[in-house]
């Protein structure tokens, strides 16, 4: 088990990026989400979600490569990450999307384990925990990404 964070580090930050890299050494980034899913609605998803009030998804939405945290956190409203490109949202606990550019479409997970005490674990065997942040990559100045409300 490889430590992330806390979940009410991600409640008071709104959400918590970070890096892993996978069985091919390849970097990828994803999210740390608050969920306040209701336990009905957890039952009823098929995918995996975390039983302690965070998700973890892929940091890019499923219609183009555009990130959701391009370095000022997840834009999050009503419980919807929503994508800062064309504006689909993505159900927080789910990770579902039914509008939009992207509709039709789940985010792709990974394993997390929230322990007792609220410290929260990455338990994918296949990937590794770099670091918290995005990729470390020469970005340049990105004039498109700014994300209003
Ligand atoms: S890139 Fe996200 S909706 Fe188009």
């Amino acid at each position: 088990m490889q430590e992330l964070t806390t979940v009410k580090t991600v409640h008071e930050e709104g959400s918590w990026l970070f890096t892993v890299r996978n069985q091919y050494g390849e970097q990828e980034e994803f999210i740390l989400v608050p969920c306040d899913d209701s336990a009905e609605q957890r039952s009823t998803s098929s995918r995996p979600v975390a039983d302690d009030g965070v998700a973890a998804w892929v940091n890019r939405c499923t219609h183009e490569a555009q990130r959701f945290d391009t370095g000022r956190g997840v834009a999050i409203r009503d419980g919807q990450l929503i994508c800062p490109r064309h504006g689909s949202m993505f159900n927080a606990c789910s990770g579902d999307c039914d509008n939009g550019d992207a509709a039709g479409t789940t985010l792709p997970s990974i394993d997390i384990t929230v322990s007792g005490d609220g410290t929260v674990y990455l338990t994918d065997d296949e990937l590794t925990f770099v670091h918290e942040g995005g990729v470390d990559e020469d970005d340049g100045p990105d004039s498109t990404s700014h994300i209003s409300f």
